[in-house]
């Protein structure tokens, strides 16, 4: 089967996210650009709605926008379910199942039974298409219960290289580090953890080097952990450590300290404690995100899954699209330092799209309504400063005005807060997640909006230059509408660019 054979995915909604057409989906698997198409393959059950018979789905795209779905890639079994990994391509054929002219692609992911996991390995030698699981499964056996979450990645040594595996030993918060030259022996290296947040098992981890502010010759490594529970929005969520990689351990430039026992037992940590780490995001919807092999450093893209274990199972469906959960937009990374030289993780999206409309104001007290009756997709960047305003506030509203969101910022905390009220959403749905920003005259939003069906959207809100992501469901129905309001003065310089895609 080759990708022309099948029909697209996109179905009304959503048009800028990922979804399935069908069943249930949570984390990104294997994500790999290789000859010209970026593969997702993801967590799926495709036999329905329910986080069971965990399998890989599969889908490609040449734009990250456009996605056409495949039939599912590795099935579960009798003996295990399928879960998150990753793939690679096996350039020298060091696994020996392809050839060196015809590269195969090999995955490694957890093959869970009750009571045990380990790492196996499938291969494909038709692009990534179909796949056959390799008989001397597991590739990794610790003998435990939940060992899970392997991505793999080639580590430059200078010399010939060799393959480098991070999984977790997700109940002791463990990153584990092994090494491997035919991706079917591993070695152990070192381990990382538990350290830092640890409000809940660590979860689909992941290593890469990013240049900071574009100089090749200052390289970091960042670390990704999941986490659930224990986010910094509640339930799961995601951070990252920056530091340093030789091939063996991984060093934070900043050392989390330890956790005591109690805390490893009780597991809570405080709002202010969990702000000293990274957040890929503030938001209770950004989980299990992982990087594309196969692309250059300076194009290092990350996807996570749009949800959160707290209520994914519960949020609404839809008669006329029975699914769960989209993938949250690409989005590209890259670090910088602030001014105190920490290290920090920038996004923007990897996707493009055209400026429609652009509204210009000196000033702006009161209120004013930036888009009305959007049914679709919106990107809106809104930039401004404060004047003598005490704060703004976006609200986003359905037409039917069934549901409303509130995006607050305000210019003496600068704290950017959502309200999100969830009528008819699962319990644990309402909230306010916020962040707090260091540019505190400035209002700078690049936010993105979408449907995931005829009741529940998305909010990805980028800041502070790609800084602070929150990333959040919302209970507003598609068409809406925008309305901007300066609240205890007005704001200066306002510009919004608008954006949509229709029906
Ligand atoms: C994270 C996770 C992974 C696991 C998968 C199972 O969301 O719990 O640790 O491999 O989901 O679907």
């Amino acid at each position: 089967m080759t990708p022309t054979d099948l029909p697209p995915v996109r179905t009304a909604s959503p048009r800028l996210h990922f979804a399935p057409r069908n069943n249930w989906m949570n984390d990104p698997n294997g994500l790999v650009f290789h000859d010209g198409l970026y593969h997702l393959y993801f967590q799926y059950n495709p036999q329905g709605v329910e986080h069971a018979n965990l399998s890989w789905g599969h889908a490609t795209s040449t734009d990250l926008v456009r996605w056409t779905e495949h039939d599912p890639a590795i099935l579960w079994d009798d003996d295990a379910q399928i879960f998150s990994g990753s793939v690679v391509v096996d350039h020298g054929n060091t696994s020996g199942f392809g050839t060196a002219e015809a590269p195969p692609l090999v995955a490694l992911y957890t093959a869970a039974a009750p009571g045990h996991q380990s790492q196996a390995l499938a291969y494909s030698t038709d692009g990534g298409y179909v796949w056959t699981k390799y008989d001397g499964n597991p590739v990794l056996d610790r003998g435990t219960s939940d060992f899970r979450d392997p991505k793999v990645f080639r580590y430059d040594d200078g010399g010939d290289g060799y393959w480098v595996m991070v999984a977790v030993e997700a109940e002791d918060r463990q990153v584990l580090f092994h090494r491997s030259d035919d991706l079917k022996t591993w070695t152990y290296l070192s381990s990382y953890g538990p350290a830092g947040p640890v409000g809940g098992v660590w979860e689909c981890p992941d290593m890469f080097p990013l240049a900071v502010d574009g100089d090749e010759t200052d390289v970091r490594w960042v670390l990704l952990i999941s986490l659930n529970p224990g986010g910094i929005a509640g339930g799961s969520g995601t951070h990252y450590v920056v530091g340093d990689f030789d091939g063996t351990t991984f060093r934070a430039s900043v050392p989390h300290a330890a956790p005591t026992r109690e805390l490893l037992r009780a597991g809570s940590q405080t709002r202010d404690e969990l702000e000293r780490y990274g957040w890929i995001d503030f938001g209770p919807d950004c989980y299990a995100g992982v990087t594309f092999d196969g692309l250059s450093r300076s194009e290092r893209t990350l996807i996570a899954w749009m949800d959160n274990w707290k209520y994914a199972g519960r949020i609404p469906t839809h008669d006329s699209d029975e699914r769960r959960s989209a993938m949250t937009l690409p989005r590209r990374l890259s670090l910088t330092r602030d001014a105190e030289g920490v290290e920090r993780l920038r996004q923007h999206p990897a996707i493009g799209f055209e400026v429609e409309e652009s509204i210009d104001l000196l000033s702006m007290a009161g209120g004013v309504a930036l888009a009305e009756r959007v049914a679709g997709a919106a990107r809106i960047r809104f930039t401004a400063t404060f004047g003598d305003a005490q704060s703004i506030e976006l609200h986003i509203e359905s037409a039917s005005e069934e549901g409303r969101v509130v995006i607050r910022q305000d210019r003496t905390s600068g704290r950017v807060e959502l309200e999100r009220l969830g009528e008819g959403m699962p319990s644990g749905f309402r909230g306010s997640p916020s962040m707090t920003l260091d540019r505190r005259d400035e209002i700078g939003w690049d936010l993105w909006v979408d449907d995931l069906n005829e009741r529940v959207s998305s909010v990805e809100l980028f800041a502070q230059n790609g800084e602070r992501v929150l990333t959040a469901l919302i209970p507003v129905a598609s068409p809406r509408t925008y309305t901007v309001t300066a609240v205890g003065g007005s704001l200066d310089g306002v510009r919004a660019d608008i954006a949509e895609r229709g029906c």
